[in-house]
């Protein structure tokens, strides 16, 4: 059966003194997330290291925001799988639509940078989801298809044995509008059953988070659907209490 896992993707936001106070905040907190919730923080990639330090000895899980499609070389700006996994990173956030639509990161190279974090050992979060206006064109199952099929078609239904799908519609990003629990549910019903076309055990139990704009509030009637297991948290993550509220909600 497959658990909760609630992941906070702190985008490019902290400084060492936060972090510090976050990551305290948190760890004071768990008793009141169930062990059926794997609990992950994500910080910018300069901070892993650091992050790593003060998560010792807690359940806290750590993950990188994206990884490099390759696994070393000239490759400026760019962070290997090895790296982050030497810094006891369990997981990646992979094609979030902040790296598809600002940085231009294509389906193609989303599905590389999904298969170089595994090479590394490490479970890619792939994130997918689509436009405001792909939605209201009626073409949101379309698009979150073709972002899934680049994958199939270079890993293999396999790789998805040992991956996290995060589907965060993109007009519900930072927007502060929350798809409703219906409207996400729709869309993880979908993936899981394009999965299952392939193959029913790896869908069944592969997690599917929802993310965009969750919050305290929000979070316990999104994760009590059918097909949601927690969810991918961005400005909510940044705050101690309200980054619990949500990881409490993963029951
Ligand atoms: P918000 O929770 O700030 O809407 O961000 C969601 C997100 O992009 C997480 O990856």
């Amino acid at each position: 059966m497959r658990g909760m896992l609630v992941a906070g993707n702190w985008k490019m936001n902290a400084s060492l003194q936060s972090i510090e106070t976050l990551i305290n905040g948190i760890k004071q907190g768990l008793e009141s997330v169930s062990e059926n919730c794997g609990v992950v923080v994500c910080p910018p990639s300069i901070y892993i290291s650091k992050v790593n330090e003060l998560t010792q000895g807690s359940r806290i899980l750590l993950g990188a925001q994206n990884v490099c499609e390759e696994d070393k070389g000239a490759f400026t700006g760019e962070v290997a799988g090895t790296m982050i996994k030497e810094f006891n990173c369990t997981y990646a956030i992979v094609g979030h639509s902040e790296r598809r639509n600002i940085y231009r990161e294509t389906d193609e190279l989303v599905a590389k940078r999904f298969a170089a974090a595994r090479r590394a050992g490490i479970i890619p979060i792939l994130c997918v989801g689509e436009l405001l206006e792909e939605r209201e064109a009626g073409n949101t199952e379309d698009i979150v298809g073709k972002q899934l099929d680049a994958v199939l078609a270079l890993e293999g239904i396999d790789a998805f044995a040992d991956a996290v799908i995060a589907y965060e519609p993109v007009w519900a990003i930072g927007t502060g509008k929350t798809a409703t629990p219906d409207q996400a549910q729709e869309v993880h019903a979908f993936i899981r059953s394009k999965l299952a076309g392939i193959s029913k055990d790896i869908a069944n139990n592969i997690i599917l988070q929802y993310g965009g704009s969750v919050n305290g509030a929000n979070a316990e009637e999104l994760f009590a659907m059918e097909d949601i297991d927690g969810g991918l948290i961005g400005g909510a993550a940044l705050k101690a209490e309200e980054f619990l509220k949500i990881c409490a909600a993963g029951k």
